[in-house]
């Protein structure tokens, strides 16, 4: 496979810790879905967690979990160790290629996934979310949040020009339709739990392992 897609740039860094604009301002409504479906204890695993801002922040606001950050880019670990510092229930940064096949092991109590499907290839999303749906235990969920098609359409004048340049750096990427996601992870196991339009026209989408 291609090297781990990146964000364009990461617009500023203190120190060892990478500031991701875009993490920053969706880190609350992402936090609000999670707040109506993570359990109190258990163990999370976030895939693609890039600068970490996300995982140290939902680390914080819920100690009753253990977060498992991990990425396929090591480069990111210490960003994520650096935003972590002090957490006691976040574990050290996992190398992991989300997109290879085998890595699910059924032990996470949830699993997270922010901004990556549209940078990765069809194929390498169908492997992705067979893997996330093998890595639940009975009853996870798997949140996961970005921007999509509906209905094989683009919404916003922002996603037809990101998703043009995305596929004009690889014609194999792009913006996946939220239906034909749906549709793995129900063949895959996982129920829909919700659909949450989010800032931005992006859909946050949470599914369940029965
Ligand atoms: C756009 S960033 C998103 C980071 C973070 N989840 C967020 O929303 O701010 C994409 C991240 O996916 C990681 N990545 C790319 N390909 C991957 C793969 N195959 N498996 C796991 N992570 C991958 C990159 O290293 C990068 O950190």
């Amino acid at each position: 496979m291609r090297g781990p897609a990146q964000p364009d740039s990461w617009s500023r860094a203190e120190g060892d810790r990478r500031v991701a604009p875009s993490a920053e301002r969706n880190l609350e409504p992402i936090a609000g879905v999670l707040a109506g479906v993570l359990p109190a204890t258990g163990r999370v695993l976030e895939l693609a967690s890039g600068s970490g801002q996300h995982v140290a922040a939902f680390a914080s606001r819920w100690p009753g979990l253990v977060w498992q950050p991990s990425d396929a880019n090591p480069d990111n670990f210490a960003s994520i160790r650096s935003w972590g510092a002090g957490l006691p229930n976040l574990c050290d940064p996992l190398l992991l290629n989300a997109c290879a096949p085998g890595w699910g092991r059924g032990d996470a109590d949830a699993v997270l996934l922010a901004n990556l499907l549209h940078l990765i290839s069809t194929p390498e999303a169908e492997t992705l979310l067979h893997e996330a749906a093998q890595a639940l235990a009975p009853g996870g969920v798997f949140a996961l949040y970005g921007p999509f098609r509906r209905d094989g359409r683009l919404v916003t004048e922002g996603d037809v020009a990101f998703d043009a340049r995305l596929k004009h750096a690889d014609p194999a990427i792009g913006y996946k339709d939220i239906a034909w996601v749906r549709d793995r992870l129900a063949g895959a196991g996982l129920r829909p739990v919700s659909l949450t339009e989010m800032p931005a026209g992006n859909l946050m989408l949470v599914t369940r392992r029965d």
